[in-house]
């Protein structure tokens, strides 16, 4: 099927003789499951026959969420978690087991990636190195000198939207025997699936574009053959999985997801357009402009006229406040944190996604006090543009 199809259908519609078959996957809220004998649970947990014992391992509902997302990221297995941080979580672990504890991690990554490296990670012994991961050389040069167990890297980074050579940085990893993790939240499957492109571990946050409709708190592991037991094994004894009424709302947002996305790229690649040319802004960063540093990689890894629907830009001149009174004026853009939602949204990543990071580190790594993170909508991009224009003409003065 093609990734369109897939998204609609599967996972969906187990057959089992003689019953009825609900056209989509119910939602399965029993902790546990018996069955006839003795025997046959014994056989479950043997894994002789296929079945569910209990829900901390294994659920109908999860399992046909973890089909889907296999079949749209190429994976060998999937898992449902509780969030995008506990899909890091287990993922970082898993991959840790057998592998010299050090991970060389992208410097552009999300905030809270970088705290859990740091406050969760390095307590138990793990040690941390941050690279340019656009720069082949540096990564390369760290490999060689730090000799990574997991390397860790966004497909596209939070928030200036570089893009990194997923494939020759797989090549890289599997020399040396480490693991490459790609967290896939920003490009999503849509746009690049790090398992064809080499990596081992490809993650996202559901709650973004998979679910879509900011319903949903939500994560995603997809592995290789070689990753999935690990991570499966982890999981049921940590307990992290996505219960089951989040797994049908992740389902039904993935059916539009393909959808979706395409309209916001679209959008996004209007308002990018937009806001370069608007008298009140100084910089945008989006990889469908001409000036976006990682040009050739983006036209190698990502589909034709598809750069994901995220933009950031820094408003001319403005400081704190005026950036404050910038999302006070949104009337219909969302000022709240998350992405990937049907409604489009802003974000100030210097009091947000990027907090916890001191102002110096956020500085050198290249995110002013004056960016803004936007998440485009699917709404009509008339409105979405009237939004910002009235938004930037309240709140910065002409002369900046
Ligand atoms: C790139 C990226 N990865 C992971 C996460 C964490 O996801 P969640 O909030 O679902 O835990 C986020 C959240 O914003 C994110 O932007």
């Amino acid at each position: 099927m093609n990734f369109h199809s897939k998204a609609v259908h599967a996972g969906d519609r187990k057959r089992k003789a003689g019953t009825p078959i609900p056209v989509t996957t119910p939602i399965h809220t029993a902790a546990s499951f018996f069955y006839d004998s003795l025997e046959s649970i014994d056989k479950v947990f043997a894994k002789e026959i296929e079945g569910y014992a209990y829900s901390r391992y294994d659920n109908p509902t999860n399992a046909a969420l973890e089909e889907l997302v296999s079949s749209l990221e190429s994976a060998h297995g999937s898992l449902a978690t509780a969030s995008g941080m506990s899909a890091l979580q287990i993922a970082i672990t898993a991959a840790l087991i057998d592998r010299r504890k050090h991970v060389l991690a992208a410097n552009a990554i999300y905030g809270a990636t970088v705290k859990l490296l740091q406050q969760v990670f390095e307590p138990f012994g793990t040690t941390n190195a941050f690279v340019d991961i656009c720069d082949l050389d540096a990564v390369q040069k760290a490999i060689d000198t730090e000799k990574p167990g997991v390397i860790l890297m966004e497909s596209i980074s939070n928030p200036l939207l570089r893009i990194g050579q997923i494939d020759k940085i797989a090549e890289m990893a599997r020399k040396v025997g480490a693991c490459l993790i790609v967290d896939n939240t920003f490009a999503t499957p849509a746009l690049i699936r790090p398992l064809e492109l080499g990596a081992h571990i490809s993650l996202s946050s559901a709650t973004k574009y998979l679910s879509g409709h900011g319903d949903v708190i939500g994560g995603l592991v997809s592995c290789d053959e070689e990753h999935f037991e690990p991570v499966r094994a982890l999981s049921r004894i940590y307990g992290p999985i996505l219960g089951p009424f989040e797994c049908y709302l992740t389902m039904r947002g993935i059916k539009t997801f393909p959808l979706r996305i395409e309209r916001q790229n679209q959008n996004a690649i209007l308002l990018a357009q937009h806001l370069s040319q608007h008298s009140k802004i100084q910089t945008v960063y989006f990889p469908g402009l001409s000036h976006h540093p990682d040009q050739e990689t983006t036209a190698r890894l990502l589909p034709p006229n598809m750069f994901g629907a995220m933009i950031s830009f820094e408003i001319k001149g403005a400081d704190k406040a005026a950036i404050f009174a910038f999302f006070d004026k949104l009337k219909m853009i969302v000022p709240a944190t998350s992405l990937g939602d049907v409604h489009t949204m802003a974000l100030y990543p210097a009091i947000a996604s990027h907090r916890d990071i001191p102002p110096k580190q956020r500085l050198r790594l290249g995110i002013q006090d004056n960016l803004v993170r936007l998440s485009a909508g699917i709404e009509s991009i008339e409105d979405i543009i009237e939004d910002l224009d009235q938004a930037l003409h309240e709140s910065v003065a002409e002369d900046n």
